[in-house]
């Protein structure tokens, strides 16, 4: 009998063997030990995600319950209140708005790869897509530069689980208090100053009209430091991986960086930044003739849903001339990702400056380390050398 379990270092490693077993042996299936149910195909997430009065969100997307489940974020509500947050938060990342930052985006990228140029060496992760994104973040926040680092330690040591274990380690619990804290005291200090341009400032701008309350604030401003940061650096880690694993495909890219985007959208199908998000059920539901019981946490395995041969053809080829924007990497349904046109910007700019620095690069394979986690996918090491000052 298939077993799937999203906490073991091995699934983390190569989840896609498992995820056709599912399919194919156990579309609705049932984990005993830790208690959930997982849909895997294509058409079934899409269902789930769709069909929001049975699959809540309102209990929390994780497997396991979070600690600051107490802030009503737009991901863990559900209509009426999500419809509301969910306008206050659209207004923020217009597609419009977002290519504005094409050169902020590109003037970071270059200044993280400017120590890397003459060393031939980059850390994938720790020198560059690890940080574009949140610093991208911050400065939309309006945080100033000194905290970058205090935030970006709190947000990976909450991603992070440990072999075995459901739910957030010691050291992840801490840092969503930091980082709670750390919101707290930026609309107290925001409440008496005068509002800029920042996101912080629309935010505010919002809670002192009475469209948002203060758990709503601090909701928001918890979930962008997530949301604008884990997802996309594991997005521009896996699609450089994909590509040194595809040497021809990473070469028509060097030659014709206009393939990059579909590179993109071809790793958001193939390799997904991420894997599962998890929904309750508000009552019992019939699915592949079982009946998941009320209050039941069921996870989506998005990673699974890109390499449905239900829905793809050739699933397991890396295909980035597929051009295909017809996967489910940035979800569906009315949770869909608000920050994907970000992450789409972010994404193509740093694989454009990164490719003009590297040309053809390799990958310290034997050295390069991934994320534990049950929901994110990608790297946490990934060590690439390349010709020196080229
Ligand atoms: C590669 C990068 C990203 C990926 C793969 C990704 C993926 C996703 C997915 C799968 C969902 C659906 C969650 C669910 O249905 O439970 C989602 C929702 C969301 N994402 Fe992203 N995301 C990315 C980047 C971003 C960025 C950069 C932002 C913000 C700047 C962002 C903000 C959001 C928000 C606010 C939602 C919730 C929308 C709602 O609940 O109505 N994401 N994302």
């Amino acid at each position: 009998m298939v077993e799937f379990d999203p906490y073991s270092y091995a699934t983390h490693e190569n989840p896609y063997p498992i995820y056709r077993r599912l399919r194919d042996e156990a579309p609705l299936y049932h984990n005993d030990q830790y208690d959930f149910w997982a849909v895997s195909r294509f058409d079934d997430c899409k269902s789930v995600l769709k069909n929001f009065s049975v699959f809540s969100s309102a209990k929390g997307i994780e497997l396991q319950g979070r600690p600051d489940a107490a802030y009503f974020d737009v991901m863990t509500t559900d209509p009426p209140n999500h419809t509301r947050l969910r306008h206050v938060m659209s207004e923020l990342f217009q597609p419009a708005k977002m290519a504005e930052l094409e050169q902020l985006i590109r003037t970071t990228a270059r200044s993280l790869l400017a120590s890397c140029r003459e060393t031939g060496r980059i850390d994938m992760i720790a020198d560059y897509a690890g940080r574009l994104p949140m610093l991208i973040m911050c400065r939309l926040l309006g945080y100033p530069p000194e905290d970058d680092a205090r935030i970006m330690q709190w947000t990976n040591d909450a991603v992070h689980t440990e072999e075995g274990v459901q739910g957030l380690t010691a050291a992840g619990i801490e840092g969503l208090i930091n980082l709670g804290k750390y919101n707290e005291a930026v609309i107290a200090a925001r409440s008496q100053a005068s509002l800029s341009e920042d996101l912080v400032s629309h935010l505010m701008t919002a809670l002192q009209s009475g469209r948002i309350n203060h758990l709503d604030t601090m909701g928001y401003l918890q979930l962008l430091a997530f949301a604008g940061h884990e997802t996309t650096t594991k997005l521009m880690g896996n699609a450089v991986f994909q590509l040194w694993k595809h040497p021809e495909t990473l070469q028509s890219v060097l030659d014709d960086p206009a393939l990059i985007s579909g590179a993109i959208e071809e790793t958001l199908r193939y390799d997904s930044s991420v894997q599962l998000q998890a929904r309750t059920t508000t009552r019992a539901v019939e699915m592949h003739g079982r009946v998941i019981p009320e209050g039941a946490k069921v996870a989506v395995l998005f990673g699974s849903a890109g390499r449905d041969d239900r829905k793809y053809e050739r699933p397991d080829v890396f295909d980035i001339k597929r051009n295909s924007r017809d996967h489910i990497g940035f979800g569906y349904g009315l949770h869909s990702c608000l920050g994907a046109p970000l992450a789409r910007l972010e994404s193509r700019i740093a694989l454009e400056e990164l490719f003009k620095m590297t040309g053809r690069y390799e990958v310290d394979q034997a050295n390069a380390r991934i994320v534990h986690s049950a929901n994110v996918h990608g790297f946490q090491s990934l060590p690439l050398s390349f010709k020196a000052g080229a």
